[in-house]
């Protein structure tokens, strides 16, 4: 066997977790008619990084001692929270396609996967309350910023409003509410006192934005995601370099930006668009300001024993700055 406390057993120690987290999702997807259990485990089934819950269990080796059916319960309430915001997700953003596969609204309708996305919220509160009010709090108040930052993006910035700002709060809303809420989870079962646990959820807030930028900027730059390409721009969604773009008064800009405004229902319209953002050096700046949020994230990361833990979610973050590269 592994080196106590070593990065073997680390390891060891989260696949153990991430594979009881996988039969616990399908079981918790399970309901009393087979249409709502199908349509519950579509999602799950169509794959995942199941990065949440690789936030769960890796920082609950943070402690000496971690809880370890508490870490997995936790790992399943995130990842069920999670599933559940994409059914809802993929109705509001009318999406075709998730992780590769047919997305729940347009295999089945649009009010099946928003009940699903509820069943599948409710499936979490359930799981949660055997945790305790501790865990129940901070899981809805992280359930309230991800509505927040869905009906904020919704809404836009309004008048005089920085759209940059704007942008940075709904993806710190809507995507780090619950990565950072993932990591604090993982040092609640490690038993971390509060001081650290703070450190971890400003550490998982932080790579959650490099988390959903890089993803944006994926979106932009590659044709291989699961989605179709250019989505956000063609759904008119503002992204990182489109708002860096906005900024400017280059001519050069302004026209571009007009045509990223423009309808881009036209193929060959929405793929002019992205061939010349592809080609535009805001493409390198938005990805410079995804790298200085990566070693801000890494830096919350002082202050928490020195264990393999911690280098690993160290690694975590250089590894998302590394998709986007
Ligand atoms: C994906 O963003 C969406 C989110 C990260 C949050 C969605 C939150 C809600 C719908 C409210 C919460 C609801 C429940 C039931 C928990 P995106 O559209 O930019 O990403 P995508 O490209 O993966 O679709
Ligand atoms: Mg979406
Ligand atoms: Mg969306």
């Amino acid at each position: 066997g592994a080196v106590p406390g070593s990065r073997e057993e680390l390891e060891a120690a989260v696949r153990a977790r991430l594979e009881q987290v996988e039969r616990g999702l399908l079981v918790a997807a399970e309901a009393n008619t087979a249409l709502v259990t199908e349509a519950a485990q579509h999602i799950i089934r169509s794959g995942g990084k199941r990065f949440r819950p690789l936030l769960v269990a890796t920082a609950g080796g943070l402690g000496e001692v971690p809880a370890e059916e508490r870490l997995v319960v936790a790992a399943e309430v995130v990842e069920l929270t999670h599933v559940a915001s994409l059914y809802h997700d993929d109705v509001m953003d009318e999406a075709q396609l998730r992780r590769g596969a047919q997305s729940a609204n347009r295999r089945w309708q649009n009010s099946v996967a928003i009940l699903v996305g509820d069943y599948l919220f409710a499936r979490a509160s359930d799981l949660v309350a055997d945790l305790g009010p501790q865990w129940v709090q901070l899981q809805a108040r992280t359930f309230a910023r991800l509505v927040q930052g869905q009906i904020a993006e919704t809404v836009g910035p309004g008048e005089g409003v920085d759209p940059l700002g704007h942008h940075l709060a709904v993806l710190a809303d809507k995507t780090g509410s619950l990565i950072a809420t993932s990591c604090v989870f993982g040092g609640m079962a490690a038993g971390l006192p509060q001081p650290a646990l703070d450190a971890l959820g400003a550490y998982g807030e932080e790579i959650g934005l490099v988390f959903q930028l890089s993803d944006d900027l994926i979106d932009i730059t590659s044709d291989t995601t699961g989605k179709e390409p250019g989505t956000d721009l063609r759904a008119g969604v503002p992204t990182l370099p489109t708002l860096m773009l906005a900024a400017s008064d280059d001519p050069e800009d302004v026209d571009l930006t007009r045509l990223i405004g423009s309808d881009l229902s036209d193929a060959g319209r929405l793929d002019e668009a992205l061939t010349r953002l592809r080609a535009h050096p805001v493409i390198e700046r938005a990805r410079e300001h995804v790298r200085g949020r990566a070693e801000v994230a890494k830096q919350h990361l002082a202050v928490l024993p020195d264990v393999p833990a911690r280098e690993a979610l160290a690694e975590l973050a250089d590894q998302l700055v590394d998709r986007v590269a």
